[in-house]
């Protein structure tokens, strides 16, 4: 059993001139696994001189022992089943770059933990599916499993948390969290491209999950999210607590209505702390323009921490791609290296309290609301009549006559429906889907109105 602080270990391999020598296996060449052997080739003199031992890749696994990845393996004994690499006598530390959170990962790691080899990964999917267990066997066996490349790719966000603001209490962890949703969106705004035509340049650039479904439906932010909540509030992983919505169904109309309102969309992840509970939630966001947050483009990320000693903490950076993200697993095998090995979530597992989950339903803030009515006399106060019956207060309501409406009856109404926005005040997540229950129920919509919150600050 691994002491409850930190603790120096040497890696137990060691050359004949007494020089230690970490040997690391690598499953997984793609994107990042590719850009990990480059890193730690050519910045292997630095790292033998920062950490006092040689990293040195000693063995590679990955689907297809054929295919050029554009790096030199003949120095690396390859492995056609990375379960054997991750069990092999001569790998030190398993550096898992395979993806997914169940099959061949899950058993690298936990074959790799169970002999006790040290553990690298970016595995935010594993990580929140398993994490609690998985630093279970990593405590019992004094090893290593560290994960700074799961979340926010290049940014070093879990050491910032764990080991730089060890003397506050957090309140609150919200950002960007993924890096091809703020491409989607970033790129439809500033260029006017469709959602996917944008999505498969994300893929190209290497942004993408295998799947890309995790990205545009949010599961990547939530499991980042939730990897992130256990570490600033000091709880069990809780994946299943985050409420999740994508960007999938973000329309133009919505980006163009949000820049004219004063707004960006953003997809956010967010993670409170509340009298109820952890409240923990990923959706698209309007933010103000003016704020920080709506500055940040691209694939670039950018994750806030509300702590009391520090107060207001952003971090941004690159959140995918190759290089960013091997430079987070190469700080990690970097602590390896040099012996560091700490508690997984930053204190013993059995230290970890179990959450208390918030229903989004009690999520109180501003919503932008798209509806698209019939474009009839007397919809507009239907509508706020309805809100009005829930106490919700309008801060602003636009009705606009889409392209499409373009034929008008003689009293100026459109035959086809039109859109009308509003933005309320605070309001309840609850009271604003009774709202609009009630106005679908009035009859009043020919589409499922689209529902974005605002975060103000
Ligand atoms: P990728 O390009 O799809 O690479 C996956 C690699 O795993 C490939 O080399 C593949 O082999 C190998 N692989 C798949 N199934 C395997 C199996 N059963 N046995 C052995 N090897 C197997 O993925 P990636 O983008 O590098 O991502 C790797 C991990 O990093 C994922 O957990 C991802 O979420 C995480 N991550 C990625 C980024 C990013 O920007 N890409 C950023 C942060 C974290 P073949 O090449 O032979 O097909
Ligand atoms: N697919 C992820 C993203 C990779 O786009 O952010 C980084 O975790």
């Amino acid at each position: 059993m691994m002491s409850l602080i930190d603790r120096i270990l040497s890696p137990r391999s060691s050359s004949r001139d007494g020089a230690r020598t970490l040997r690391v296996g690598i499953a997984g060449l793609g994107t990042v696994g590719a850009a990990v052997v480059r890193m730690i080739e050519r910045r292997s003199a630095a790292l033998a001189a920062a950490t006092g031992c040689t990293v040195r890749v000693t063995a590679v696994s990955a689907r297809d022992a054929k295919r050029d990845r554009g790096i030199d393996l003949s120095g690396f004994t390859w492995f056609d089943d990375p379960v054997a690499l991750a069990r092999s006598e001569e790998v030190d530390c398993v550096v898992e770059l395979v993806g997914g959170s169940e099959g061949a990962a899950k058993e690298i790691v936990e074959a790799a933990l169970a002999v006790g080899k040290h553990v690298v990964t970016a595995n935010k999917a594993l990580l929140a599916h398993h994490g609690n267990a998985l630093a279970k066997m990593a405590e019992a066996r004094g090893v290593s499993l560290a994960y700074e490349a799961s979340v926010a790719g290049g940014i070093p966000v879990i050491k910032a948390i764990r080991e730089g603001l060890a003397g506050n209490a957090v309140s609150r962890v919200y950002g960007i969290m993924n890096g091809t949703c703020n491409y989607i969106l970033s790129r439809m705004e500033a260029e006017g491209l469709t959602f996917e035509a944008c999505l498969k340049d994300a893929q190209a650039l290497g942004y993408a999950e295998a799947d890309p479904t995790f990205d545009v439906e949010g599961f990547d932010t939530a499991h980042k999210l939730a990897i992130l909540t256990s570490l600033v509030f000091g709880v069990e992983i809780d994946v299943e607590g985050v409420s999740v919505e994508g960007i999938s169904a973000i329309q133009p109309l919505d980006l163009t209505m949000a820049d004219e309102l004063g707004y960006r969309i953003k997809l956010l992840g967010v993670a409170q702390a509340t009298e109820a509970g952890i409240e923990q939630r990923v959706h698209p966001t309007m933010v103000p323009k003016a704020t920080a947050i709506a500055q940040v483009m691209g694939v670039t990320n950018a994750v806030t921490i509300d702590a009391d000693a520090v107060g207001e903490l952003t971090l941004i950076g690159p959140g995918a791609g190759g290089d960013a993200t091997a430079s987070a697993v190469v700080a990690d095998i970097a602590d390896v290296a040099a012996g560091l090995v700490r508690p997984t979530f930053g204190k013993p597992v059995a230290r970890l309290a179990a959450p208390r989950r918030v229903e989004m339903q009690r999520h109180e803030g501003g919503y932008y609301v798209r509806l698209t009515v019939h474009d009839r006399t007397g919809v507009a106060a239907g509508v706020a009549t309805r809100m009005a019956e829930r106490e919700i207060s309008i801060e602003s309501i636009v009705q606009r006559r889409s392209a499409k409406a373009a034929s008008i009856d003689p009293h100026g109404l459109s035959r086809q429906p039109v859109p009308l926005v509003l933005i309320t005040y605070a309001a309840t997540e609850g009271n604003i889907r009774a709202a609009l229950d009630a106005i679908a129920a009035d009859g009043l919509l020919a589409e499922a109105p689209q529902l974005i919150r605002i975060e103000r600050e």
